[in-house]
Formats: structure tokens, C-alpha cells, sequence
């Protein structure tokens, strides 16, 4: 499809075009900044970043690709990142949280969440904003709640919504709980009335041609021992004319029965490369990753996908603008939808 005349990669170098940071600009301090997903969407809206993220690769790409510098560092509580900032922003990794994994939350030692929580009370932003897993509702629901609670008694009022990147023009089914932690008057952005596909994203890409990636003859063994173990009904190519499934880490690094994959029409199957995973996740083609293939594998399939990050960049905007009268005017009760929903 096409948004007026637009074809989707013209989509994206308009949407995603990076406006000169304004010096007045507000200020995001991007926690487990990635490359820069997250950060790209909030540039985007006009809001200036600092990321701060452990691995240097991740970092390159973040200072090479977006006007804020990412500081490359591992991050733990208690630490004095910066004199003052408008917002806190981040992801901290779903490993703990993600349904493929033990779901061990708090007691994964990769739980990023405290050092979350200290920079908001460090900071006191106007408005903090984070995104994970949709698994961190279910067998975790316990410690969102306590994260939320925590947010609460630093005097915000907490929303969290599951939001669906497709409703966003970004071609892939992704969920992601987003949790707000504001002052009265956010309002999540409205669903746009688009949708791109995965042929939309690809198909003018002639990585089939010059970097193919075909499956050796073992690996098309194992897919198919796998559809048959799995009693898979419908095959996990990637079906162009539908959004893609979500894009994660392992199924674009890894040759396992779950990577993602095309089938051409002589029956030969390739897999993604990095530049097409990055469409599927709404990289502008100008956003270039650095470090080894495998790395820039992990950074495309751990992003936040841009288009969705500049919906609530947008709305970040929209909020701050808001006059301290109206915000009060507007201040109910969060913590809405996801929780109660999924309860
Ligand atoms: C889900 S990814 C973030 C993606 C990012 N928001 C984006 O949109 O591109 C989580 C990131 O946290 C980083 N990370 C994990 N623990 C960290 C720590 N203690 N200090 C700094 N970075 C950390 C990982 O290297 C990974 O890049």
C-alpha cells in the first residue's frame, strides 16, 4: 500500500526525517538506550536524547545514526548519569520477562527495573515511559504492580497500555506493554488508519539478489523436521502480503525452525538479512548499525520500531505543551486497560 503516493521506505524518510535539535528542546535520558530505536521515534517528535547503554557496538550506531550521543556504560543504582532531564525514558531488557524465557522478574539478575525506578526519583521527570514484554502482565503481574506502585508513591499517576506497532504503520504483529508514569492529562496515541505488509517493506529491496542467504540443504532439513515436530499448519515463511511476525533477536540471528524467512517461488528459502529486518522493524534505510552481522542482528531485533516510538514521542509532546491548569484540570485515577483487562 501507499500513504498518498508514498511507498513504504518514503514513509519512513518522512515520518522518521530528524528535525535540528532546538536547545529549549526537552531532554529524554534513554536508559538501555539499544541503538537507538526508542530514541529515533522521541528525535523524531523533536524531544533531544542521551542514551546510556552497555554495549559499544549498540552505542556506535546510537551516536553515529541520531543527534544525541549515547554513553556507553553499565548501568546500575545509584548512579549520577546527568545534572537534570525532562523525561526518563527506556526498555529495560524483557529478558526476565519475556515468555520464551524463565520469567524469573525481580529475581533475574538482569532486572534493569531498579535502576529505572532510582532515575526517576533521581531526576523527577515530568513524565517517565517504559516499554517491555507483554509476559511482564502475566507471570510477573505481581512485580509491575510493585513497579507501578513505586511510581505512584514518587507522585505520578500510572497508565499502561499493550500497544500493536502494526496499528502504527510499522509491518510486523509486535505487542509491547507500555507503562506512563505522568502528572495528569496523557493520552496514548490514537491507532493511525494504515497498515503496511512485509511485501510493502521488502519487496523494492534487492538484498535477495545481492546478499541472498539462502538455507544450506541441512538447514532446510531441520525446517522441515521442525514444521512436521511442531505439526505446523501453516508454514512460518514470512507471508508478503500480511505484516510479519514479530521480529526478535534470535529469529533473525539464528538458523533455528523459528528464524524468519522468505520463500521465493523456485521453493528456495533465504533468510532475512540486517537491512531487512531493520525495515520490518521501520529503520529508515539512511540508519546504518554497526559492529558484526550478529551484533547488528541483536540491535534491530531488540529495538523499539521506530514508527511506534514517534507515535509516543508525539504524545509526549502533546503532553508537555499542555498548560499546568489543564493538566490539573484533567487528573484521574491511572492505572487503566492492560492490567484490568488481562487480569
Ligand atoms: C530491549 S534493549 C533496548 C532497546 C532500545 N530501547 C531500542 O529501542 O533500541 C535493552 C538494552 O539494554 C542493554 N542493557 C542491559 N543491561 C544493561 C545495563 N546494566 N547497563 C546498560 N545497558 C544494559 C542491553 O545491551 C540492550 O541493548
Amino acid at each position: 500500500m501507499t500513504i498518498g503516493n508514498l511507498r513504504y521506505a518514503e514513509h519512513l524518510n518522512a515520518a522518521l526525517k530528524l528535525p535540528k535539535p532546538r536547545s529549549d528542546a526537552p531532554l529524554a535520558l534513554d536508559l538501555f538506550a539499544g541503538c537507538g530505536g526508542l530514541a529515533l521515534g522521541f528525535e523524531a517528535a523533536g524531544i533531544r536524547t542521551l542514551g546510556f547503554e552497555m554495549d559499544p557496538d549498540a552505542c556506535r550506531t546510537y551516536s553515529r545514526n541520531l543527534h544525541g550521543e549515547c554513553r556507553q556504560v553499565f548501568l546500575e543504582p545509584g548512579m549520577d548519569l546527568t545534572s537534570e532531564a525532562d523525561l526518563v525514558i527506556g526498555g529495560p531488557p524483557c529478558q526476565p520477562f519475556s515468555v520464551g524465557g524463565l520469567q524469573e522478574g525481580s529475581k533475574d539478575a538482569r532486572d534493569g527495573f531498579p535502576v529505572f525506578l532510582d532515575a526517576v526519583r533521581r531526576y523527577r521527570p515530568k513524565l517517565a515511559l517504559f516499554e517491555n514484554v507483554r509476559g511482564m502482565m502475566y507471570a510477573n503481574k505481581a512485580y509491575l504492580e510493585q513497579i507501578i506502585t513505586r511510581l505512584e508513591g514518587l507522585g505520578y499517576i500510572v497508565e499502561d497500555r499493550l500497544i500493536h506497532a502494526v496499528q502504527y504503520g510499522v509491518p510486523q504483529r509486535r505487542e509491547r506493554l507500555v507503562v506512563v508514569a505522568h502528572k495528569g492529562g496523557w493520552a496514548f496515541p490514537n491507532p493511525e488508519n494504515f497498515a503496511f505488509t512485509a511485501g510493502d517493506a521488502l519487496r523494492d529491496l534487492d538484498e535477495s539478489i545481492s546478499n541472498p542467504k539462502f538455507l544450506t540443504a541441512s538447514m532446510d532439513a531441520y525446517v522441515a523436521r521442525y514444521e512436521k515436530a511442531s505439526k505446523c499448519v501453516r508454514p512460518r515463511d514470512l507471508h508478503l502480503d500480511q505484516p510479519s511476525r514479530t521480529v526478535t533477536c534470535r529469529n533473525l540471528n539464528g538458523a533455528t525452525g523459528d528464524m524468519l524467512r522468505v520463500k521465493l517461488e523456485d521453493g528456495r528459502r533465504r533468510r532475512l538479512t540486517v537491512r531487512e529486518g531493520a525495515r520490518l522493524q521501520s529503520f529508515p534505510d539512511w540508519f546504518e548499525f554497526e559492529g558484526a552481522e550478529g551484533s547488528q542482528y541483536n540491535q534491530v531485533g531488540n529495538a523499539v520500531p521506530p514508527l511506534m516510538a514517534r507515535a509516543l514521542g508525539f504524545a509526549v509532546m502533546r503532553y508537555l505543551k499542555m498548560a499546568d491548569s489543564e493538566r490539573a484540570a484533567q487528573k484521574r485515577p491511572g492505572r487503566q486497560l492492560a492490567l484490568l483487562e488481562h487480569g
